[in-house]
């Protein structure tokens, strides 16, 4: 008897609703499962997770947080591989811990200390969940399981020694008291978006490391307003800046010191000065997840900003790659990154894989955006051979690499778009079109007021408050999908064509000016951060990171099925300004989303993010990340389970106690198709 394939339309689920209920929900016919949580043992010797705060070891276990995450297959053999789909490696971001005041209080036993000085128990622990980690997954039967002995097994954490690699390697910038050589640096930090190579190693974006760092109150005069002030207040660090968990306090010892920019001891050669420290974070770091004995490295050739994701471009034989990437803040940049070397096909199966990211990841050239009102735009080279750049009145680049480390300030000077927090990329396999999240923009308005602020253009032209824009015009909480074609030279191409894939909106928004792309409530979102193609089904899977339709659902995901640049129409809008006249901005709206291409797939549990998007080469199993259920629950309830916002997975039957983790699900279809079918 012949078994007939199951239909595989895409897009042939049943549509997600909306949902504030404290689970994962998925269409039916699908199952969703709980893998892969914070605190599981990474090592046969590490005991099980008691989720009580008391637990220890944390550098053998899952890190809190999980974000960005890439599937690296294995054969049977356990060779690395590009096609096996039964056993695997998941490499993931652990991202950071929960917000709430200076701790992050499901993490110890008494809902950690609030206030300064932190013990240095919790400090060190705190800094082992930040990170990254390599998992060995496998399929038993129809069964998915993390495999807790296995030697591929790793943690990455902020004790970690990692490379600097490519032009800031040994520069001025990064010389610290712990490489006194600029070569080196401890850990990787608030590591959020992912990519994947063309030769199969693991890239991670380092993003919201500024605020792990603190600054003196009087910083500014005792530097002597020199260009490092200049330099940390455009990466967020104005003087007086408290950091976000107070590790400085948490001793003597200099992997606590090193986060108080401001500390200077007394030695007479500077050496015990922590001035440099921020400048070994921000960089897209590169793994091997095959192999634990390589050292990672930060490739700084792709620049220093908010790193999410890291996305090549169509890989063709003789060619450049590019790199495309984002700067996630308010108002930030869109990069791309051309490699010197030309793609040689035989480097996909190299044997060494961290050897290939040299060749290709620390020689090239870092370009920004610039949208153009027409639907055209430019990539702008940030070399320090550009006038704007060298004689830029704002900071005075000393060479290449203090144009990598003060990414931002190349981007200001050479005048690039100023974005609606530019979050994941991906490109689409089908015509190599680049997709970017812009997740929101409390920033955006119709009248600037300030230095932080910016007037709505083509490529970010919405501004309201609420979800149905209504109110005020400042800010844009929603969020749209642009999209970008490169010009005839491909990878090297210096000028693109764009539109705007989706506007996020609430379904009973304003038609004209505010639901643009036409979502109905199977498919309405608010603020689009986690964004990836499958390459098996050429599936646009994307995730939300939302705080202003959280009313109405948790967070989601949702599957697209794109045309392409140009599809769309241009649209003017016209926003009204206080004086009573008009700032009409003009933008290009893709094809309306319809019941065949946009469909919600995917609710989260309470107070979570939906982020992280991997898959087995066939597309039959998906691994998608549930990031920081609970967020919200005050500080003073972190002793009663009872008023957690969340108690999920535990309320899943994933593992003991009540306090809610962050977790990787895995997602498969009960007749064996694949995902989105
Ligand atoms: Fe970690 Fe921009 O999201
Ligand atoms: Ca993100
Ligand atoms: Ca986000
Ligand atoms: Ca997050």
């Amino acid at each position: 008897v012949v078994t007939p394939p199951p239909a595989d339309k895409l897009l042939g689920f049943g549509a997600v609703s909306k949902s504030l209920a404290d689970t994962v929900v998925v269409p039916a016919g699908y199952t969703a499962s709980v893998l892969y949580a914070m605190g599981d043992p990474l090592t046969a010797a590490t005991p099980a997770f008691r989720n009580d705060g008391t637990d220890t070891d944390h550098e053998n276990r899952a890190g809190d947080q999980h974000d960005g995450m890439e599937f690296f297959p294995l054969s049977g053999s356990g060779a690395p591989s590009t096609s096996a789909i039964e056993r695997g490696l998941l490499a993931m971001n652990h991202e950071a811990t929960i917000d709430e005041k200076l701790s992050a209080f499901f993490l110890h036993p008494t809902g950690g200390t609030m206030s300064l000085p932190r013990p240095g128990a919790e400090v060190d622990k705190e800094m082992a969940l930040h990170g990254l980690s390599v998992v060995e997954v496998r399929r038993n039967a129809a069964k998915w399981e993390t495999v807790k002995e296995s030697s591929f097994n790793r943690r990455v954490h902020q004790q970690t020694e990692i490379e600097l690699s490519g032009p800031v390697r040994g520069n001025a910038l990064v010389v610290t008291k712990y490489s006194t050589n600029g070569t080196k640096i401890r850990g990787t930090l608030n590591n959020c978006g992912t990519g994947k190579t063309p030769w199969n190693t693991y890239l991670s974006g380092e993003e919201n490391w500024s605020g792990y760092f603190t600054r003196a109150a009087t910083d500014d005069a005792a530097r002597g307003n020199d260009k490092s002030v200049v330099s940390l207040k455009r990466y967020g660090r104005d003087q007086g800046a408290a950091s976000r968990h107070g590790w400085e306090t948490g001793g003597a010892d200099d992997k606590y010191a090193r986060w108080n920019l401001s500390k200077k001891g007394a030695s007479l050669d500077g050496s015990d000065d922590y001035r440099n420290e921020m400048n070994g974070m921000g960089y897209i770091v590169e793994m091997d997840a095959y192999d634990k004995t390589r050292s990672i490295k930060k490739r700084t050739a792709l620049g220093r900003y908010a790193h999410e994701s890291a996305a090549f471009g169509m890989v063709v034989a003789g060619q450049p790659l590019a790199v495309y990437m984002g700067d996630d803040s308010r108002n930030e940049y869109i990069f791309k990154f051309v490699s010197t070397a030309l793609w040689a096909a035989a480097d996909a199966t190299a044997a060494d894989r961290i050897a290939t990211g040299d060749k290709y990841l620390d020689s090239g050239k870092l370009y920004v955006a610039k949208f153009a009102a027409d639907g055209s735009g430019q990539w702008i080279e940030l070399s320090i051979a550009n006038p704007l750049i060298a004689a830029y009145a704002g900071y005075k680049f000393a060479d290449q690499a203090d144009v990598l480390v003060n990414a931002r300030l190349a981007g200001d000077a050479v005048g690039a778009t100023k974005m609606d927090r530019p979050e994941w990329c991906s490109v689409n396999p089908a015509n190599g079109e680049i997709y970017y999240t812009l997740t929101n923009n409390s920033n955006r308005r119709v009248e600037p007021s300030g230095a932080s602020q910016a007037a709505p253009d083509a490529a970010n032209p919405r501004v309201y408050t609420d979800m149905k824009g209504t109110t005020a015009q400042v800010g844009n909480p929603n969020g749209h999908i642009v999209r970008m074609k490169e010009g005839a030279a491909g990878s090297a191409a210096t000028a693109f064509t764009w539109d705007v894939y989706l506007f996020g909106a609430e379904a009973g928004a304003a038609a004209a000016t505010v639901n643009l792309s036409g979502l109905s409530a199977d498919q309405d979102f608010s603020s689009p951060d986690g964004l990836a193609f499958s390459t098996a089904t050429g599936i646009c899977w994307f995730q939300t990171d939302d705080g202003a339709y959280t009313d109405v659902s948790n967070c989601m995901m949702l599957a697209g099925l794109p045309g392409k640049v140009g599809d769309g129409k241009k649209v003017t809008l016209n926003h009204a300004r206080a004086n009573g006249t008009t700032l009409a901005v003009d933008t290009y709206v893709g094809q309306a989303a319809t019941a065949d291409t946009l469909k919600r797939f995917l609710v989260g549990p309470v107070g979570a993010e939906i982020t992280g998007i991997a898959e087995t080469p066939d597309g039959k199993a998906l691994f998608v990340n549930i990031q920081h259920p609970g967020e919200g629950t005050a500080a003073a309830n972190a002793a009663d389970p009872t008023k957690y916002a969340s108690q999920w997975p535990s309320n899943a039957g994933y593992g003991a106690g009540k306090r809610p983790r962050s977790a990787t699900i895995v997602i498969t279809k009960n007749d064996g198709g694949r995902i989105g079918s």
